[in-house]
């Protein structure tokens, strides 16, 4: 890792599959951005387990997680790939984090109100403390920049708020992260109901597209995506379902939103799903061949998790450690 490049981290839940709502809002940028940066792309199984997992489904979904992550384009040479349960120092930072994070906080977030409401018969602590961890998953490695999709902001906000009263009680210990949202992508919407997120764990398999799927599975999910009653291509709050579909097409193509409405002049609704099922179907179609080659090679993947965990946990120690001595923690005597 070069000292001179700026940090970035991020991570996704090994819950469901890899949507395309995950690749707009937050892989794709990472791939971009990586070689401007020192990078930290974890696969948060910790985090997944505030809900109850399936073990051997999760097992299985880490890995597969981490393997899109390289077909995505991440460079696994360049950038520290790897399980979040393996490198022990986000739990014990998480710890005393939980510590500096006020109950007041933890009961405005969103994301625990909807989870909650969602798995009633199981409202565990870590699900109500899981900004806790959040933050000291960012923090643990003076992370400059953070790109998550909208969802993610007030969790960031709170890993901020969390590294200021922290570095307030004692002295500047954590480096307090941005956020980094992509123009078009950061917001991707469910294909059958565009009001609400596009989620991995939805249990219609047409609300989301998996980057796995294969471009037959594509076209027939767009092909039945919600629309509406009129039969205009334009980007409005009052055309959810219309304004979605173009959004992904702006994403993957990088035109703006009024170039995308331009090049469906006069285009019906079928025509317009279509081609945004075209482009997404040639956006994946690499990363799901890279993927395929990489099912083949146990042996590097395995390499790639065992040495990218060890790099991880020596960076993270250097901050968990003065963590430790600044809450007053006695030295480990060696
Ligand atoms: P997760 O696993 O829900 O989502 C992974 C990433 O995908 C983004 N995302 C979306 N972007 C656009 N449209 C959507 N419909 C959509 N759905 C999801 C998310 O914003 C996220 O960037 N708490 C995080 C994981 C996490 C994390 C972290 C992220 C744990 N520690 C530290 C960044 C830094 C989560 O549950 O993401």
């Amino acid at each position: 890792m070069s000292d001179k490049k700026k940090v970035i981290f991020s991570g996704m839940q090994p819950s469901g599959h890899v949507t395309l709502g995950n690749y707009l809002g937050a892989l794709k940028n990472w791939t971009d951005l990586q070689e401007d940066y020192n990078c930290l792309f974890c696969v948060v199984d910790m985090h997944s387990i505030t809900v109850r997992q399936d073990p051997p489904t999760l097992r299985r979904l880490s890995r597969e997680f981490l393997m899109q992550y390289i077909a995505a384009g991440i460079n696994p040479e360049e950038n520290i790939m790897y399980y979040q349960s393996h490198v022990p120092e986000h739990a014990e930072l998480a710890w005393i984090l939980n510590c500096f994070t006020y109950m007041g906080e933890l009961n405005r977030m969103t994301q625990f109100k909807d989870k909650s409401q969602r798995h009633a018969e199981n409202i565990n602590a870590g699900l109500f403390t899981y900004p806790a961890l959040m933050a000291a998953d960012i923090l643990l490695y003076q992370t400059d920049l953070v790109p998550v999709g909208d969802d993610q902001k007030q969790h960031l906000e709170l890993a901020r708020d969390i590294a200021i009263r922290f570095n307030n009680a004692y002295s500047p210990t954590f480096k307090v992260p941005e956020g980094y949202f992509g123009k078009a992508g950061a917001r991707v919407m469910s294909l059958q109901e565009p009001n609400k997120k596009m989620s991995k764990s939805d249990e219609d398999e047409n609300a989301f597209v998996s980057i796995l799927d294969s471009p037959d599975v594509i076209a027939r999910k767009f092909k039945r995506a919600v629309t509406d009653s009129d039969n205009e291509i334009r980007f409005s709050e009052d055309k959810p379902g219309i304004s979605n579909l173009l959004n992904i097409y702006s994403a993957i193509t990088g035109k703006s939103i009024e170039e995308s409405e331009k090049d469906f002049d006069g285009k019906g609704y079928g025509d317009f799903k279509m081609a945004v099922a075209e482009v997404v179907i040639d956006e994946l179609r690499p990363l799901q061949d890279r993927y395929k080659e990489l099912e083949k090679d146990k042996a590097y993947i395995d390499g790639i998790i065992k040495e990218n965990a060890q790099t991880a946990s020596y960076l993270a120690n250097k901050t968990l450690s003065k963590v430790q001595r600044k809450v007053g923690f006695p030295p480990k005597i060696r």
